[in-house]
């Protein structure tokens, strides 16, 4: 079952200023995550304005039909952070239920983990 990894394209770390190319932070990280989940199955990822973490910018949400999501925050666009992201999110693909083991999860994403939502009910 795909894993979707949603990007917010709109945070802005604190101090953010526009660059040259006019990129906003979220913008970098999805384009980090999009490289990093090129070739991993099981994942897709999307970009999306804001996920309502703006205080907390880069936002991201992991999501599958049927599984725990979760949301995430604090990260910076920086490739480390953004292969954590790919690396918990392909745990989250192969699990049953979006449950994770403790021991698979990267170091990185331990303390930005800010929500979980349970699976819709069927009906
Ligand atoms: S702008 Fe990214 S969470 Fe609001």
């Amino acid at each position: 079952m795909t894993t979707w990894i949603t990007v917010c394209e709109t945070c802005k770390r604190p101090g953010w200023v526009p660059q040259a190319d006019g990129l906003t932070d979220g913008e970098r990280l999805a384009g980090l995550i999009e490289h990093a989940a090129r070739d991993v199955p099981g994942l897709r990822v999307r970009r999306h304005a804001c996920l309502m973490g703006c205080e907390r910018a880069c936002a991201v949400a992991l999501q599958a039909a049927g599984k725990m999501g979760y949301g995430l925050a604090d990260f910076a666009p920086e490739p480390d952070l953004a292969q954590a992201v790919v690396t918990y999110a392909a745990h989250h693909a192969r699990s049953r239920a979006g449950i994770v083991n403790w021991a698979d999860w990267p170091e990185a994403v331990k303390p930005r983990f800010v929500s979980r939502h349970p699976p819709l009910p069927d009906a």
